[in-house]
């Protein structure tokens, strides 16, 4: 397989991508709702999708497309080449912001995260990773994330979590908030994983991420040293939910460890 040449072709579609999307802003949005009323889609999105599932069928009709508005096929398996694509990450900021929403994919061969992927279109700012040959921002190599202690971090988490919820023990949470330095929450998860492996920010927890959210940005994070689990440490799959923390190597298991309670352990 030549990662070189597949990277060639996605970083091409990817930014093609960015340009259809910015070019939409001067058409009428179709907003519709999802799964709840704050859970977003839009033309554009569906669009997107489809605009990637074109091209890779015609670069290569055996490889597989999962991506958040299910316009490719049902994947069932990681087997073979298989894209994990969202096409807008952070709707809620492309249709009230016009800005901070980003495309992400991620390349798996047979299970294998080999390229990545967070493109933020407006900025037209590319962060990506070739398994096993580097990681970048632009043009610029990411560096290998640094050691820091918890009071330096400054991480990123929805306010949510800091209120009496039914998934982790907030006040567990809020002594997080006070130990760190700061708090950020940006409305993109793969923006904020673009800031963790790019060492803007150390750490990014969430309590429910899709395979598309965190495919692209996790092959990043492998490349910089950032660690990437669910909030009991395992591993993930990349085919179903989860929770999710990305973070610097040196708080990944403190934070675990002193600061997460689950409520259905
Ligand atoms: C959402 C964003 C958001 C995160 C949600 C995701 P979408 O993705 O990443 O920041 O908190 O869990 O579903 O719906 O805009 O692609
Ligand atoms: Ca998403
Ligand atoms: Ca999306």
């Amino acid at each position: 397989m030549d990662l070189q040449q597949l990277d060639q072709f996605a970083k091409k579609m990817i930014f093609e991508a960015g340009q259809r999307i910015r070019d939409s802003f001067s058409y009428d949005l179709e907003i519709e709702t999802k799964s709840n009323a704050n859970d977003l889609v839009t033309n554009i999105d569906r669009e997107t999708e489809l605009f990637f599932i074109e091209k890779i069928k015609i670069f290569d009709p055996t490889h597989k497309i999962l991506g958040e508005e299910g316009m490719g096929e049902n994947v069932e398996s990681l087997e073979g080449v298989v894209w994990i694509i969202d096409p807008i990450d952070g709707t809620m900021n492309f249709v009230k912001q016009h800005r901070h929403f980003m495309i992400t994919i991620g390349l798996f061969v047979d299970g294998i995260g080999k390229l990545g992927y967070i493109f933020d279109v407006m900025r037209e700012d590319l962060f990506y990773a070739i398994a096993g040959v580097g990681a970048w921002y632009n043009d610029s190599p990411l560096r290998k994330l640094q050691p820091l202690k918890i009071e330096e971090a400054v991480i990123g988490i929805n306010a949510t979590w800091v209120t009496p919820n039914k998934k982790v023990n907030h006040e567990k949470l809020i002594e997080l908030i006070h130990t760190v330095r700061g708090t950020r929450s940006y409305g993109s998860a793969a923006m904020e994983i673009a800031f963790v492996v790019s060492g803007k920010l150390d750490a990014y927890i969430s309590m429910r991420l899709a395979p598309w959210d965190i495919g692209g940005g996790t092959i990043i994070a492998q490349e910089v040293g950032a660690i990437a689990t669910n909030l009991q440490g395992k591993t993930l799959d990349f085919l179903s939910t989860d929770t999710f923390i990305i973070a610097n190597p040196s708080i990944h298991q403190l934070i675990l460890e002193d600061y997460i309670q689950e409520k259905n352990e």
